[in-house]
C-alpha cells in the first residue's frame, strides 16, 4: 500500500567530481527498480551535475537543507525554486545535525517545512531523541513535541506527500542500529499521532522512513516491519555497493 522509499543523505561529503562518479554507479543499480522510490541527498553544489547524470532515470533528487523564502538577503542559504532549478524534487528538513550543531529549532524547522510545501517540494521531515532522552524514558514526549511544532500548519493535503523520517541521534553514524522492535515500536507510535493530528486515512498512506546506521546486513529485517516504509541512510549511501544493495532490500 505505501510505495518504499530508500534515501542516501551524503552529508557533506564528496566533491563534484566525486558526486559524479559515485551516482554513476548508483544509477546502473537503481535501474529496473519499479516498486520502490530511491532519493538521493548530495550536498547542494553537486546537485545540478547530479541530476544531469540522473536524467533518464526513475532516481529522485533532494536537497539537504531548504530555506523557506524564494529569494533575499538569506546568506548561505538556498532557496526552494533554486533546488528544484538544480534537479531536486524534496528537500531533508530537520535532520538532527541542523538541529544539534546549527542550531535549528521546531520553529524554524516548521518554516522551512511549510516553504518546501509552498513551493512544492516533499519535505522529508526528520526527527529523533538523543540518548539522554531514550535513557530518560522521554522519547515519546520528544519526538511527539517534535511532530506538533515541526508540521504545524500543514494541511491535510500537503501531508499525503509529507514523508517523516525517524532517526534516533544515538543511531546516526554509531554503528547502533535501533533493534527492529524499536524502530517499529516508535513508527507505530508515529503513526498513531499523524492519525490524531490528520486523520487514519493520511496516517496510513504517509511514508515513515527509519534512519541511524542502516547497512546492507539489516536493512531487510528493518523494512520487514509493518509501519517502516524506508531507510534514510548516510554511511552508506556513500558507497555505490553497498547502498545497491540496501536499495535492493528484500
Ligand atoms: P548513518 O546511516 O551514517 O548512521 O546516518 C544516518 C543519517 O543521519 C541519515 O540522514
Amino acid at each position: 500500500m505505501r510505495r518504499p522509499l530508500i534515501a542516501g543523505n551524503w552529508k557533506m561529503h564528496t566533491s563534484i567530481l566525486e558526486a559524479y562518479l559515485l551516482v554513476a554507479e548508483i544509477g546502473k543499480c537503481a535501474a529496473g527498480l519499479k516498486d520502490r522510490d530511491v532519493i538521493l541527498a548530495p550536498p547542494n553544489i553537486a546537485l545540478n551535475a547530479v541530476s544531469r547524470v540522473l536524467h533518464d532515470s526513475d532516481v529522485l533528487l533532494a536537497s539537504q537543507n531548504v530555506c523557506w523564502e524564494e529569494e533575499g538577503a538569506f546568506t548561505g542559504e538556498i532557496s526552494p525554486t533554486m533546488v528544484k532549478s538544480a534537479g531536486a524534487v524534496a528537500s531533508i528538513i530537520g535532520h538532527s545535525e541542523r538541529r544539534q550543531i546549527f542550531h535549528e529549532d521546531d520553529e524554524m524547522i516548521n518554516k522551512r517545512v511549510l516553504g518546501a510545501l509552498k513551493f512544492g517540494l516533499i519535505p522529508l521531515f526528520c526527527i529523533g531523541e538523543t540518548l539522554e532522552e531514550r535513557e530518560g524514558e522521554k522519547t515519546f514526549e520528544v519526538l511527539e513535541a517534535q511532530i506538533r511544532k515541526g508540521l504545524a500548519g500543514v494541511s491535510v493535503e500537503d501531508m499525503a506527500t509529507t514523508v517523516v523520517a525517524y532517526e534516533p541521534i544515538w543511531a546516526i553514524g554509531t554503528g547502533k542500529t535501533a533493534t527492529k522492535e524499536q524502530a517499529q515500536e516508535v513508527h507505530a507510535f508515529i503513526r498513531k499521532l499523524l492519525a490524531e493530528m490528520f486523520g487514519k486515512a493520511i496516517a496510513d498512506s504517509v511514508r515513515i522512513l527509519y534512519g541511524g546506521s542502516v547497512k546492507p546486513d539489516n536493512v531487510d529485517e528493518l523494512m520487514a516491519q509493518p509501519d517502516i516504509d524506508g531507510a534514510l541512510v548516510g554511511g552508506a549511501a556513500l558507497n555505490a555497493e553497498s547502498f545497491c544493495r540496501i536499495i535492493n532490500f528484500k
